[in-house]
């Protein structure tokens, strides 16, 4: 007969779940139920606590659906989501570095021109960000996707919209020289949705739910590593206060202003706008 004690729950518990048949799962678990115990001993946990952290992940699943992952938020504001990028990605030092990849991202958006704009229609100040992608060695990559999306002018994404159109998002392939270029709108710092749990939570503290400004990227290459990364603004608000730890000093950019005339696609802008200038350089895959 196994006798249950608040000495033995633990060892109990953590051998039951290292019988998992695949030995990653018994590993995980067996972790899980450790520090989880660490963390009730640790803290005391009370009846009424264990109850209201349910109700807080039920809520949590509740709110969520195919389009809000407040989840994925959680992992962000709790900093998980940037120590596991940080612990899977440790790149050349002179590959592009990784951040989050936030609850927004929507596959199989448009495949868009050399310079043609993801924001028809929307307004903003135009922003064309341009460069190429290469490797660590310098070597231009062609044909790589860009996977590019943001939030607009009231700091919402497509996904916190009711649309039917792709909007603010759009994929861009690099020429063979490894140059891309895209127009969008300047972003803006936003706040993250305060309206589920996750918000409830921040709202008890003094954690600013701020952004700063930023393009989102996804850029992939064969025989390359994907590369999941922003773009933030130089001189931006919040950049040393990012709500979700995902700013880095290689990433920040200068949206230099630029008089209407000639733009780098090519064309020619009759109103004022801003110039992005950044090289993608990607680290072969092994
Ligand atoms: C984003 O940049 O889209 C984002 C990332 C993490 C949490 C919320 C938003
Ligand atoms: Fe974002």
């Amino acid at each position: 007969m196994q006798l249950v004690t608040e000495d033995n729950i633990t060892d109990l518990a953590a051998a039951r779940w290292g019988t998992a048949h695949d030995p990653r799962t018994a590993e995980l678990m067996g972790a899980l139920v450790r520090h989880l115990h660490a963390f009730a001993r640790e803290v005391r946990l009370t009846e009424a606590e264990w109850m209201a952290a349910i109700g807080w992940l039920a809520r949590t699943g509740q709110i969520s659906d195919d389009k809000r992952e407040e989840f994925i938020l959680a992992s962000d504001v709790l900093g998980l989501s940037m120590l596991v990028v940080q612990m899977n990605h440790h790149l050349d030092p002179a590959a592009t570095p990784a951040t989050v990849l936030g609850p927004f991202h929507i596959a199989g958006s448009p495949a868009l021109e050399y310079g043609a704009d993801m924001s028809e229609g929307l307004p903003g100040t135009p922003l064309y960000v341009t460069g190429t992608v290469r490797d660590v060695d310098g070597k231009a990559v062609g044909g790589a996707v860009l996977d590019v999306w943001q939030a607009d002018t009231d700091g919402n994404y497509e996904a916190q919209l009711d649309v039917d159109e792709a909007r603010l998002r759009a994929t861009y392939a690099s020429r063979p020289d490894g140059t891309y270029c895209l127009r969008t709108i300047a972003p803006l710092g936003y706040s993250i949705p305060m309206d589920g749990p996750v918000g409830d939570l921040i709202s008890r503290t003094d954690i600013s739910h701020f952004r700063p400004a930023h393009v989102h990227f996804l850029v992939e290459a064969p025989g390359y590593e994907r590369l999941i990364t922003h773009l933030f603004q130089e001189g931006a608000q919040y950049l040393d206060s990012d709500v979700v730890f995902g700013t880095k000093a290689e990433l920040v950019v200068a949206f230099e202003p630029r008089d209407p005339g000639p733009t780098p696609d090519g064309g020619t802008s009759a109103e004022p706008w801003l110039l992005a200038v950044y090289d993608f350089v990607l680290q072969p895959t092994g």
